[in-house]
């Protein structure tokens, strides 16, 4: 596979354009982090500049108009990324807040053990942990959880509820979110999925797949940036049943009679806390609008292309140099990225960052994140970014870096 090809993909990809809606600084550098933050879209900043016109302007007099945003950002989410209804979804706090408040709710209605992998995405691990009776089985580190792996691990227990992440974040695999909600559903289990590697990479559709809750962040294929406010899903026939562990003043029917005990909204609303980030919701609402006129379908069209390429390549050129594919083969069983292992895998990322000009992302203790955000990665950014690292490999280049530590990877 040669560069030129690499090109040609992109010259006939339908999407290519929207990499011009990003804030792209230097053409020459490869970000392909994996993904732990999207890129900025270039009308965030007008529509932040405009937000924040108002608090300057209108002052508290603009609440009237913001204080429904997680309501209204969430039902742009639910049509046009998630495949929920209005009212199903709402944006606010962080994942692992929403995620706390849902396992919660969840545990209050069904008592039981909540069942999760080993390796699902640590946050999601301390939260269940720190709510007690946990429950976490062991996957094969490639291919994820499967259905017989979930039905396994319900065997013989009473179980409230099943969490998984639908897109692995250190193997990208996709689990199969339809047949694992049966089988918890066959055992009388709530389930809650965390899209965070899914949502505007990969279709959903939560309604149709029957699942109960879900959450995800929106910084990474939602281009929301850094700390932006996560989005919750609960399904509308569950909404009466359930109550949030936490008694927020914006979960409240009445909110502005300050009266004197708890009485929740009966909707969505109820799992709004406290006040939400409404500079942030710009963000997100640009984010999501990015992702829906794309459309979910030929983001993910082209988003197999491209880890396709990526497999293809690691074949190639990083397969005989000593590296391993770290995440499925086969494309339906991917999200949008891709790992490939290596002993070493620390150093080679710095090394990457320092001196070859790209951006992947680490995740201990071996994997190398690939990420391929398909609104605004080129072929040729997949092409240059395996031949950047297999230079790495082979010229032993990498090995003059000093490996050093991060807080952050
Ligand atoms: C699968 C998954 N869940 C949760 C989180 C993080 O949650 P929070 O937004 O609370 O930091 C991440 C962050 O990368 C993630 O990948």
């Amino acid at each position: 596979m040669t560069r030129a090809e690499a090109e040609a993909l992109d010259r006939d990809d339908p999407l290519a354009a929207f990499r011009e809606r990003f804030v792209v600084d230097d053409d020459a550098l490869i970000y392909a982090d994996g993904n732990s933050l999207g890129r900025l879209p270039r009308e965030t900043a007008a529509r932040l500049h405009r937000r924040v016109d108002e608090w300057g302007s209108r002052l508290v007099r603009a609440w009237p108009d913001w204080i429904d945003l997680p309501l209204e950002v969430g039902d742009a989410l639910a049509a046009g990324v998630l495949g929920a209804r209005p009212g199903e979804v709402l944006v606010s706090d962080s994942t692992t807040v929403n995620l706390f408040k849902l396992a919660s709710a969840a545990r209050e209605l069904r008592p039981g053990a909540i069942v999760t992998d080993a390796g699902n995405f640590p946050t999601d691990r301390y939260v269940f942990q720190g709510l007690g009776g946990v429950v976490q089985f062991e996957t094969d580190p490639i291919d994820g959880p499967t259905p017989e792996d979930v039905a396994h691990a319900i065997d013989g227990r009473d179980v409230s509820l099943v969490s998984l992440s639908h897109v692995a974040y250190r193997s990208g695999a996709l689990a199969d979110l339809r047949a694992i909600t049966a089988v918890a559903h066959e055992a009388g289990a709530l389930v809650l999925w965390d899209l965070s590697h899914s949502a505007g990479a990969v279709p959903v559709e939560l309604d149709a797949s029957g699942a109960d809750l879900a959450v995800g962040c929106t910084y990474k294929y939602l281009n929301a940036g850094p700390g932006a406010p996560s989005f919750l899903y609960v399904r509308g026939e569950l909404q009466s049943a359930l109550r949030s562990p936490i008694w927020g003043w914006f979960g409240q029917r009445d909110q502005f009679a300050m009266g004197p005990a708890y009485d929740p909204v009966a909707g969505i609303g109820k799992f709004l806390a406290g006040t939400p980030p409404v500079l942030d919701l710009a963000a997100v609402e640009v984010g999501v609008s990015l992702v829906a006129e794309a459309g979910i379908l030929a983001l993910r069209e082209k988003s197999v292309a491209l880890t396709e390429l990526a497999v293809r390549l690691h074949d190639e050129r990083l397969a005989p140099l000593g590296l391993e594919l770290g995440s499925p083969r086969e494309p339906e069983r991917r999200g949008a990225h891709v790992s490939v292992r290596h002993l070493d895998a620390w150093r080679i990322c710095r090394a990457a960052i320092e001196r070859a000009g790209l951006v992947p992302d680490f995740r201990a203790p071996d994997s190398i994140r690939l990420g391929f955000p398909p609104l605004y990665t080129r072929f040729v950014d997949v092409w240059d970014a395996v031949e950047r690292l297999a230079r790495l490999v082979e010229t032993g280049e990498y090995l003059e870096v000093d490996p050093g530590t991060s807080r952050v990877t």
